[in-house]
């Protein structure tokens, strides 16, 4: 006989994946079929970024890129280009690596198995589990923010999330083999996430409409709001982008590419000079003038925040007598039309100082 615990657990698998199959937003990566390549692209794409901003660049990327062969074929400019907007561009270099191995080592057919999908590059237990569930009906567990805190609520854990990831990859695998055999694992895995995004959201959960309200501790003791715990904050850490957009007699700009490494490695951008702030800083300005560019006044000024960075991005203007000498400095340097940069790959902050949009 199961226990009442197992009956109420079997209970929950039950109803968040038939409430899932009615609720789901037709987001444009759930087809029916599911497509492993398209789910891979959306999951890497989902890692760190938000629905709504993955669904902006979704349909391009996979219309540029519509196999893993195809994604496999390109270069890595093209692969950074349209992944331009997302963010977190390691994750655009993984995934191009992975589309390398998908075709190398599987004949270009994503892997079925939550073991062969976690050798991919830049696919963790987290991928791996959400493409073998969602697309191959596997019984592998996934836990991200969002369900752990749907998790932890539902057995009114009063931990925080980033504490309680342990607990909670071990309630979903648990939950996950109990789903075993109803072929409903993938329907409940998204299901949880759906719910954790639409219904059982950080602040003000709407209890009123989740299909399982009634077999939730949380609810059942009210103390719904103050789990999660908040975890305690990472520190952010200040800097500032000194940037001249340099313009020549043609009306092309001036632009340079980063090195392959640490944020934005890849990407271009117009002349940027990165400091901690504080007078003593030897800003951009100062090294154009000594390469005999004129540089206005700080024309435009905005912040970017990540998790863990604070930019300020102070951006000057500046005409270029002599474009040849600016070449040959340092970085990989050339000058480019508004047209040939849209086409590059480019960090939102440096889109929206390029091409006055993002
Ligand atoms: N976040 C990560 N994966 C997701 C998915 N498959 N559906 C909705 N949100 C997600």
């Amino acid at each position: 006989m199961a226990s009442e615990r197992t009956k109420a657990e079997i209970k929950i698998v039950r109803r968040v994946a038939r409430w899932f199959a009615g609720a789901a937003r037709p987001l444009a990566w759930r087809t029916t079929p599911r497509d492993a390549y398209r789910s891979l692209v959306s999951e890497v794409m989902l890692q760190q970024t938000q629905v709504s901003r993955v669904l902006e660049k979704f349909d391009g990327f996979v219309a540029r890129f519509p196999t893993a062969a195809a994604l496999a074929r390109a270069d890595e400019g093209e692969v950074l280009a349209a992944w331009s907007g997302l963010g977190y561009y390691r994750r655009a270099r993984l995934l191009h690596a992975a589309a390398r191995a998908i075709v190398q080592r599987h004949a270009g057919e994503v892997p079925r198995s939550v073991e062969a999908l976690c050798e991919l590059p830049g696919v963790g237990r987290y991928t791996a589990g959400a493409i073998a569930s969602i697309v191959f009906g596997r019984d592998a567990p996934i836990v991200d923010g969002n369900v752990a805190r749907v998790l932890l609520r539902i057995s009114a854990r009063p931990l925080a999330t980033d504490k309680a990831m342990g607990w909670a990859w071990k309630k979903a695998e648990r939950l996950a083999t109990l789903a075993h055999g109803r072929g409903v694992v993938g329907g409940f895995n998204e299901g949880l996430m759906e719910l954790g995004a639409t219904i059982c959201t950080p602040a003000s959960p709407r209890c009123g409409s989740c299909p399982v309200a009634r077999l939730c501790a949380a609810r059942a003791k009210g103390t719904q709001g103050s789990i999660p715990r908040p975890k305690a904050r990472a520190a952010v850490r200040a800097m500032v982008c000194e940037v001249v957009v340099v313009v020549d007699r043609l009306g092309r700009l001036l632009v340079e590419r980063r090195g392959a490494g640490g944020m934005w490695g890849g990407l271009w951008q117009a002349p940027t000079h990165e400091h901690e702030g504080g007078a003593a800083a030897r800003n951009l300005s100062t090294l154009m003038a000594l390469q005999g560019v004129r540089v206005g006044r700080v024309a435009m000024e905005f912040e970017h925040a990540t998790t863990h960075r604070r930019v300020v991005f102070r951006v000057r203007r500046a005409r270029a007598a002599r474009p040849e000498s600016l070449l040959a400095l340092g970085r990989e340097r050339r000058w480019a039309t508004r047209e040939e940069i849209a086409g590059l790959g480019l960090s939102s902050a440096q889109r929206r100082i390029l091409l006055g949009d993002g």
